[in-house]
């Protein structure tokens, strides 16, 4: 094989990872930046990036096994390591592919040192690893807030290429999807396949069903039927939207990212659906009339999405934290003020911080008495899918595991009483 093949994905995958560890980018925002790859190659860094994101603790203890002297946690030769390592055990990548593809990484440094170590490693025979420790800061975070079972299940669901979740306008068409495509359904207007390409599914084209994990999709379903006029605050790329419109509501979108919103824009031609979109950042943005129901999709850190984007894991810092939640609070004051007397404000966010669910929904509660909680009904919401307390929803990790779980959420349906 030529001397370099491989080798440039590779690199891109260290940039990446330099670009999510150290600069708090996203995984996808690094790796749109890899614009000299052909998109096989640039496919392939995304995944030994996300490979690696997955096991970092893991990882780390295997290197840390094979050195005599610990290697610093920024260190090149522990990045390369450690990329190098996840490709044998999350891609099944070859003991000479993994280390020919490494030590041009470290050219004029720790080559040898990297040799020396991965050579110990492979010999030695890498263990299966059927689940993956979660960064120590998030472990403690969950162990103190959920308990131990939520961080044992959540190690394990990391571990796994979590299912492709479809959404559907049509509730008829999702059954027959579903029994066409060897798919199951575990909510009204859902379909759960093993992982597949979106490109190739039937239907992909016609727009009668778009991606979004089960979990996402609950939210949406917390909207009162008999709402007419909607508002979808924090809209784009749309999923939530897609919902409200294909229930028969009207639906104003949104959202302060002009970029997002245009995938939203794409997202309802592909699936035949309307609403009236605005750019605006809700906290200086106000409406012209109070609306029937609001769902407040507001923005966080995003750690319920740790199966996909193994990367919020190491984002979401406390400073982090805090700064979402103090946004969240002023995006619920804001929209507070449009609704209706009786209207429904619904508010979530895919995140496993209390400090962004629990917290938020009570400190909200304390400071406006004209709002209370309105509890799901039986039907609103598939049981299995939600554990429940309070009056809110909150799903965690754990919840449908054997049917390969779900990602992380809060929600919580308030009412203006009237
Ligand atoms: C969790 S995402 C929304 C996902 C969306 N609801 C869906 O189902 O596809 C949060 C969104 O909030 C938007 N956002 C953040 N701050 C905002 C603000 N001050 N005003 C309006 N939108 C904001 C972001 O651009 C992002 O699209």
């Amino acid at each position: 094989m030529p001397s370099d093949e491989g080798v440039p994905a590779r690199r891109a995958a260290l940039q990446m990872l330099d670009a999510v560890l150290r600069r708090g980018q996203t995984l996808e925002a690094a790796g749109a930046r890899a614009t000299n790859l052909v998109p096989v190659d640039r496919a392939l860094a995304s995944a030994i990036a996300g490979e690696t994101l997955r096991r970092i603790p893991d990882l780390d203890a295997l290197i840390d096994s094979a050195t005599k002297q610990r290697l610093p946690d920024d260190s090149k030769a522990r990045t390369v390591l450690r990329l190098a390592l996840a490709q044998k055990v999350g891609l099944g990548t070859p003991d000479h592919a993994v280390v020919a593809t490494a030590l041009p990484l470290v050219d004029g440094g720790p080559r040898r040192l990297v040799h020396g170590v991965l050579g110990t490693l492979l010999r030695r025979g890498l263990p299966v690893m059927e689940t993956c420790r979660l960064p120590e800061p998030v472990e403690e975070r969950w162990q103190a807030a959920w308990g131990e079972d939520v961080v044992l299940a959540a190690r394990r669901l990391i571990a796994r290429r979590p299912p492709l979740d479809l959404s559907f306008a049509d509730g008829a068409a999702s059954d027959e999807f579903a029994q066409a495509n060897g798919g199951r359904s575990l909510a009204p207007r859902h379909v759960r396949l093993e992982s597949s390409s979106v490109a190739d599914l039937p239907g992909f084209g016609t727009g009668g069903w778009w991606v979004q994990d089960l979990a996402a999709s609950l939210p949406a379903r917390l909207i009162p039927t008999l709402a007419k006029d909607v508002l979808d605050l924090c809209a784009a790329p749309g999923g939530k939207t897609m919902q409200i419109a294909a229930a028969g509501h009207r639906v104003t979108s949104v959202d302060s990212s002009e970029s997002r919103l245009g995938r939203l824009r794409e997202n309802l031609q592909r699936t035949h659906l309307s609403a009236e979109l605005v750019t605006a950042d809700a906290l200086l943005w106000t409406p012209k009339r109070q609306f029937d129901a609001i769902l407040l999709d507001a923005p966080c850190s995003a750690t319920g999405t740790y199966r996909r984007h193994p990367e919020v894991l190491y984002r979401a810092r406390p400073r982090v934290i805090a700064e979402n939640s103090a946004l969240q609070a002023g995006l619920l004051d804001r929209a507070a003020q449009w609704l209706k007397p009786g209207g429904a404000l619904v508010y979530s966010v895919c995140s496993l911080e209390p400090d962004e669910g629990e917290e938020r929904i009570t400190a909200f509660l304390e400071a406006n008495s004209g709002f209370e909680l309105q509890p799901r009904a039986a039907d609103e919401l598939p049981a299995s899918a939600t554990a429940n307390s309070r009056g809110w929803v909150r799903v965690l990790p754990g919840l449908l595991e054997a049917e390969g779980g779900l990602d992380g959420f809060f929600m919580a349906r308030l009412v203006r009483k009237g």
